[in-house]
């Protein structure tokens, strides 16, 4: 989202402080407009470079009802990572044809659920070819695969925790297998061959890698139609960066990092950087959008002179499903959270402790190097000049650090001011729990009109102790609550 007017406390018109006072704290305020432009960037883009294209929201980068069912509405498929996912794309509308159904341990129910509807199923790894097959032989039906595909030799792309195409990875099925599988797939009774996918990880900012992933593929689909197995759809999974900071800040923080001489990182580790000295995290200043992402790798030529476009067509123009979640989402929601204390660690570093864990900005439990821009909301801070400082979550372990790169604040924040968090719309909530018995937070969407709607509730005390069926007896009966078992 645009970051706040000059009196630091509304986004998108909206007063930040009165929110924060109304459905509490720590609070995700997500916006409309916002995902509705991103997805119509993505469409737009690609439906000026080609007909059969299919975008399936990546329902984990925010699983929220009124976001699916938002994009549902705008056309969108989705991208499912379990049955639950399943369960809330098809709640909101999304056609099982629209729907992709990827994960490397699918349950049993989850796999039938996809064959009965005839879901396409990103099969992930080898061995999960069997399991499918055999599921729809039991079902007296036929199962719709992808392979997912992975071991590209693809360099340090984006953080090694969030790559997920390259030697190291524990997803897809290793590209040097590949024409043994396609010869497994056909002669497997219950397998309809579909296509051919590959997600390269997430926050990738450099389309080089997407190129050269693309042009393996275009042989590798080649290959395969040669083989009987018939491509009809090249899945390239998700993966588009967004900008967490300008190019001028981002720069400006690795640079920090490398000084030996100013402690700019927690416990100072050069955070980010190989024992060589190479960055090899992710890059928070991305430098392109998504419709120049579609437009690039569409049209740019290839090593062998052609553009994808050029190969697709070649190939009899398979069509082209793209699974963003990020770059739908990642701009479109920020988190307001209440300033407990500011603090110094032992050794005088300031500290600002907020009332929201690391669970509940879970992108620092992936990449600790992440980094968000963060104002003070209301500029009620003591002092204007800038206030380098770490901010710690409210849990009861050390690592629970929402920036573990000190950041420059307008000023020194005071007990009940408001830091609004910019960007955290993707993968925010991604390890939400109730740990420290903390409840999860709610989300407010800002409509298009401009109004706002509370979207998924504050858990109460209920919800954080409901699983525990002896304190529901025992509050049933101090409390009279009595909320049923489920079974
Ligand atoms: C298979 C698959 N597709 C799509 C995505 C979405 O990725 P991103 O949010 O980076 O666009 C993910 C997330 O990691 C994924 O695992």
């Amino acid at each position: 989202m645009s970051r706040s007017n000059a009196a630091h406390r509304t986004v998108r018109d909206i007063d930040m402080i009165a929110l924060a006072r109304e459905y509490g704290t720590p609070l995700y305020v997500l916006s409309e407009s916002s995902i509705e432009a991103n997805y119509e960037h993505y469409r737009a883009a690609l439906a000026a470079v080609y007909d059969d294209y299919l975008i399936c929201y990546a329902v984990k980068a925010n699983t929220t009802f009124a976001i699916i069912k938002l994009l549902s509405e705008r056309g969108a498929g989705a991208d499912v990572a379990s049955e639950y996912e399943l369960q809330i794309a098809l709640d909101a509308g999304i056609p099982p044809a629209k729907i992709r159904a990827n994960g490397n341990c699918k349950s049993d129910k989850y796999l039938t659920a996809c064959i009965q509807l005839g879901i396409v199923i990103n099969a992930d790894p080898e061995a999960e070819l069997a399991v499918i097959d055999e599921l729809a032989r039991e079902l007296g039906a036929e199962a719709k695969v992808n392979l997912r595909l992975a071991g590209f030799p693809l360099a340090s792309i984006t953080a090694p925790a969030i790559t997920t195409s390259s030697a190291w990875s524990k997803f897809g099925i290793p590209i040097r297998r590949a024409q043994a599988v396609f010869q497994q797939v056909v002669a497997r009774e219950h397998l309809v061959p579909h296509g051919l996918m590959v997600h390269l990880g997430s926050q990738i900012t450099d389309i080089t890698a997407y190129q050269r992933v693309c042009e393996t593929l275009i042989s590798l689909a080649r290959e395969a139609n040669a083989l009987g197995f018939a491509v009809h759809e090249l899945n390239l999974g998700g993966g588009c960066g967004i900008s967490y900071l300008n190019r001028d800040e981002w720069t400006a923080v690795k640079r920090a990092i490398a000084d030996p001489q100013t402690v700019t990182t927690w416990a100072n580790k050069p955070l980010g950087y190989n024992c060589a000295g190479d960055w090899e995290s992710e890059e928070l200043f991305c430098p392109f959008t998504p419709d120049r992402f579609i437009q690039q790798l569409f049209t740019e030529r290839l090593s062998g002179g052609k553009s994808f476009k050029e190969h697709l067509e070649e190939l009899g123009s398979p069509r082209v499903v793209i699974e963003p979640g990020r770059s739908i989402v990642g701009n479109a929601q920020v988190t307001v959270v209440q300033v407990g204390h500011v603090g110094t660690t032992p050794e005088g570093h300031n500290v600002v402790h907020v009332n929201a864990g690391v669970q509940l900005h879970s992108q620092n439990l992936i990449v600790p190097e992440q980094l968000h821009h963060v104002e003070i909301a209301g500029s009620t801070s003591e002092s204007s000049e800038r206030f380098e400082t770490f901010i710690a979550g409210n849990l009861c372990f050390t690592g629970d650090l929402l920036y573990q790169i000190k950041y420059p604040l307008q000023g020194r924040p005071k007990r009940g001011d408001y830091l609004i968090i910019y960007d955290t719309g993707a993968y925010a909530d991604f390890f939400a729990a109730t740990t420290n018995s903390f409840p999860r937070p709610a989300k407010v969407l800002v409509t298009k009109s401009g109004e706002t709607r509370l979207v998924v509730q504050r858990e109460d005390v209920h919800g954080v102790f409901q699983r525990d069926l002896d304190w529901r007896a025992h509050s049933a009966a101090r409390f009279g609550y009595q909320r049923p078992v489920e079974q």
